[in-house]
């Protein structure tokens, strides 16, 4: 399979605009996603073995999860658990719809196998992302898999208003996901990361969680940028408790860019926005080390950044994450990635003689 992608597959795909081929490989997905015979089909070539996670109150079937960004209008929902994944996160969305920044956004650095974005959210807005979702679940093809929200904030919507944004998306969509994730770490919309602000995120989750009523809140976790200090870090781990806080996220792309003389990798960091992939590995492990020390393993993270195979998820889980993500690799690596990551993980486990994964969570950590 990987030879396929690497060999002929990928190169047929990185030969066209970066954004075109996301678009339609997301439409590829959702005939995927409608046709029970096509599932089935991707499913044996894709489908991970069993490596059962529970978390929030959730049963993941593996620990490898698709990360934001990559389905950001739900176009392709059921697929994701054929290609293997454990859970998917959907969106950004926002409350209103848009467009995002102008158009080149995504580009490709090949030799470092990483992405510069700076997509800024483009969505249809919460309203259509609830109504994807209400028909997948209609008719009948919801995966059987935990499925997350990560919430944006409006561009039009000012800093003081964004708390009030994140509320209406998190109150229309509550009945339709099992997770969400407040996004405040996201380089591409003007000042959002100001919102990693200690008061500011307050003010956010209080308002989340004066909704999240009922007998089972849903899980709520925020997602950090790997740039944020330790310090910074720290605050937002004081809001945990107060704030019921489910987990974090970490990491977000960073506005940082590996040093290069290599003249395309030069063009491609040139240009502004978010970097994700392999140069991200180690700050954002960085991150989770110090978040599971921190909150002395008390808060769960989903680790995420630079994992392309088992030896990264292995350095992440045992920095301290009980749940992964993964975006980039799935580019460079195709539609194995997640399954060859959970084989891996297996693998490791047997040779340290854990028989559940939790047992390794932030085993090199503190
Ligand atoms: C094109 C693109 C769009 C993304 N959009 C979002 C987003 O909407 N919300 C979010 O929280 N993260 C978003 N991300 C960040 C990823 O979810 C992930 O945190 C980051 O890419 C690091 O993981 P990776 O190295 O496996 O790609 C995006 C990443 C890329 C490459």
């Amino acid at each position: 399979m990987s030879w396929l992608y690497n060999g002929i597959v990928r190169p047929v795909l990185f030969a066209q605009d970066s954004e075109k081929i996301h678009d339609r490989t997301l439409r590829a997905l959702g005939c995927v996603s409608r046709s029970a015979l096509l599932h089935r089909l991707v499913q044996s070539l894709c489908g991970a073995p069993e490596l059962p996670v529970e978390l929030f109150g959730l049963k993941f079937p593996n620990p490898v999860g698709l990360a934001a960004g990559m389905d950001k209008f739900g176009q392709a929902v059921p697929a994701w658990s054929a290609l293997g994944f454990g859970f998917s996160e959907l969106g950004a969305v926002t409350w209103q719809a848009q467009s995002g920044n102008p158009a080149p956004r995504l580009f490709r650095a090949i030799k470092d196998e990483a992405i510069v974005n700076s997509m800024g959210f483009n969505n249809p807005g919460a309203a259509a992302l609830a109504g994807a979702l209400t028909e997948w679940k209609r008719c009948g093809r919801w995966p059987g898999h935990p499925v997350g929200i990560n919430l944006g904030k409006s561009k039009v919507t000012p800093l003081d208003k964004a708390a009030e944004d994140y509320a209406c998306s998190f109150r229309l969509l509550r009945p339709l996901a099992d997770f969400f994730v407040v996004n405040v770490s996201s380089p591409n919309t003007p000042h959002l990361r100001q919102l990693q602000d200690k008061a500011a995120l307050d003010e956010i989750l209080a308002a989340l969680q004066q909704i999240n009523i009922g007998p089972v809140p849903s899980p709520i976790l925020v997602k950090v940028a790997p740039d944020l200090s330790f310090e910074a870090l720290d605050d937002i781990l004081e809001l945990a408790m107060p704030r019921r806080l489910a987990g974090i996220v970490a990491t977000n792309t960073t506005l940082t860019r590996p040093p290069t003389t290599d003249e395309a990798l030069r063009r491609v960091y040139a240009q502004p926005g978010g970097l994700s992939g392999r140069p991200l590995r180690q700050r954002s492990t960085e991150v989770i080390r110090h978040l599971h020390r921190q909150s002395q393993g008390a808060l769960p993270i989903i680790g995420v950044g630079g994992i392309f195979d088992a030896a990264d998820a292995w350095e992440k889980i045992t920095a301290g994450a009980s749940l992964l993500q993964i975006y980039t690799s799935l580019i460079y690596k195709g539609p194995g990635v997640a399954r060859e990551i959970v084989a891996g993980l297996q693998s490791r486990l047997a040779e340290q003689g854990f028989t559940r994964l939790s047992q390794a969570v932030g085993t090199t950590g503190n």
